[in-house]
């Protein structure tokens, strides 16, 4: 970090921390006492500010709402061992929110201001980050279209604020999927692989069909000939496929996951061997069959990592090995949560100690 920026600070009157039920705290419900918010207007970001967390005021008209110029991150912020608080790999989803931002026609936003933004806020509401094991304090950064204006083209003013909120594993159990193959979440040369909220809107109405059915979470699969598996929308995904653990490379269509990252350093590290490459739904499901598929998760900073318990595919349910006997997820997940929470060597230098 270079310059120490201005940020503003007004504190809230009352903090809401004694009203919270840290002993339930459903994913994105509950949000800590503060927001960090910068305007961006002229070509510059300014106006930096930590502000009691509640409405903002804006025209109707904004663009972010008509045309969908509006990107996000997920990140967490862990209270470690020694009482300390760490972001995990911050960096990572900085870069990934500028690229984002690239490709939605949106201002990048200076690493300071990003990252300096968090410290404030983790600073004021450093109570918000929870003690239990297994939980964290989630970050969500995002930046939206605020022209108050009809015509297409891309916004000349921005916000970009940070949301916390305390929370646990975003599933709570062995996840029962489907594999989709009627309609599509991100298509070559579009947006898949950008964290933008039309990514997650176009899922939304397949994803409510599948909940009806019982359906914990899609398996998406390539536009063109739906024979490859992406990823889940809400996470990457990882099998165990011969020994190996086995994803879908990044592409145009999916999303650079930081978790997928991390847990393939750590396999690696691990002796693991790891194949990144294009991972078809035929050699999935005769690795259920034949007994060679003996993992598959989901992995992201929300999801973390979730087994797949079951897998539909063309009105066929398979199902997978107990969880319970998983030992490539089950020892990598718990690596990766003994670095995030401060209690093995961070040599990756993945942790930012605040
Ligand atoms: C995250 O894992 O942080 C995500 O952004 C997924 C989310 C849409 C629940």
């Amino acid at each position: 970090m270079t310059d120490t920026l201005t940020i503003n600070i007004n504190k809230a009157a009352e903090s809401r921390l004694a009203d919270t039920d840290f002993a339930s705290l459903p994913f994105g419900k509950v949000f800590s006492d503060h927001m960090f918010i910068a305007e961006y207007e002229n070509g510059e970001w300014s106006n930096l500010q930590v502000l009691p967390y509640g409405p903002i005021s804006m025209s109707p008209a904004i663009s972010a709402l008509h045309y969908g110029q509006a990107i996000f991150e997920g990140m967490k912020a862990y209270r470690q061992a020694d009482n300390r608080i760490s972001v995990f790999r911050a960096d990572k989803n900085f870069e990934r929110f500028n690229k984002s931002a690239f490709r939605m026609a949106m201002p990048a936003i200076p690493r300071e201001v990003f990252m300096q933004g968090i410290a404030a806020l983790i600073e004021i509401d450093e109570q918000w980050v929870p003690h239990v094991d297994g939980y964290s304090l989630y970050l969500r950064p995002v930046m939206f279209a605020t022209d108050p204006y009809l015509g297409v083209r891309a916004s000349d003013k921005y916000t970009f604020a940070i949301l916390t909120t305390p929370t646990g594993p975003y599933y709570s159990k062995a996840l029962k999927v489907k594999i989709e193959t009627e309609y599509t979440r991100a298509d070559e040369g579009g947006v898949g692989f950008a964290k933008t909220a039309g990514n997650y809107g176009r899922s939304l109405y397949p994803f409510a069909e599948a909940s009806k059915e019982g359906f914990d979470q899609l398996i998406w699969t390539d536009s063109a000939t739906h024979e490859f598996i992406e990823e889940a929308g809400t996470a990457n995904l990882i099998f165990v496929l011969d020994g190996k653990m086995v994803t879908p490379s990044i592409r145009s269509t999916v999303l650079d996951g930081v978790t997928r990252d991390t847990l393939i350093q750590l396999a690696k590290k691990a002796g693991i061997e790891v194949e990144e490459r294009r991972v078809s739904i035929k050699e999935v499901i005769e690795g259920i069959e034949n007994g060679t598929l003996t993992d598959a998760f989901a992995a992201g900073t929300a999801a973390t990592v979730t087994p797949i318990g079951q897998i539909s595919y063309e009105g066929t349910l398979y199902t997978l090995a107990d969880p319970e006997t998983r030992t490539v997820s089950k020892a990598i997940a718990k690596t990766l949560n003994d670095i995030r929470y401060g209690l093995a060597e961070d040599e990756f230098g993945w942790n930012w100690v605040l």
